[in-house]
């Protein structure tokens, strides 16, 4: 019996870390958000998190070879999981980088935006991903 007791204690602690590692921040909760600050996040970094532009090119030139470039990105989001919509999509490429991992890539996505980023940074960065 006190075996059985101490399987149940493990268990609920395996349960609860296993909650702590889930997203912070759901799509429903986001409020629409507005692409020009969208922009100027995806140009420059917050707090310690590195900037998205270090990493993607925007204007098809695909100069930083380590990630895609994201010209064209709008017309494509919609279509690269299926049953999922361009803001699903756009949404968990940024807080859960490796639940889809774009073909040709490594997973080597920055992963700790849904940690440093606030609500509103998440909707103004996929307001402005849907304008590209
Ligand atoms: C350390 C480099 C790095 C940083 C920083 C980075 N990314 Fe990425 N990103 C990648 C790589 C590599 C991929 C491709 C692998 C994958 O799908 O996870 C990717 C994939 C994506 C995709 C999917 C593109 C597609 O065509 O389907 C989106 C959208 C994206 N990133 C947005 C962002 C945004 C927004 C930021 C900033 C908040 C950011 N990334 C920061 C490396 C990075």
């Amino acid at each position: 019996m006190a075996r059985l007791g101490r399987i149940t204690a493990l268990l609920l602690l395996l349960l609860a870390s296993c909650a702590q590692s889930e997203l912070r921040h759901q799509l429903a909760d986001l409020s629409p958000g507005d692409a020009g600050s969208g922009e100027k996040l995806f140009l420059q970094a917050r707090d310690e998190a590195p900037p998205c532009a270090s990493c993607h090119s925007i204007d098809g030139s695909q100069s930083l070879k380590a990630a895609p470039d994201l010209q064209g990105f709008a017309a494509r989001a919609g279509s690269r999981v299926e049953g999922q919509s361009a803001q699903e999509y756009a949404f968990s490429s940024i807080v859960r980088p490796a639940s889809y991992v774009v073909p040709g890539y490594a997973n080597s996505m920055y992963a700790n935006y849904d940690r440093q980023l606030a609500d509103s940074d998440l909707a103004d960065l996929i307001a402005y991903l849907l304008t590209l």
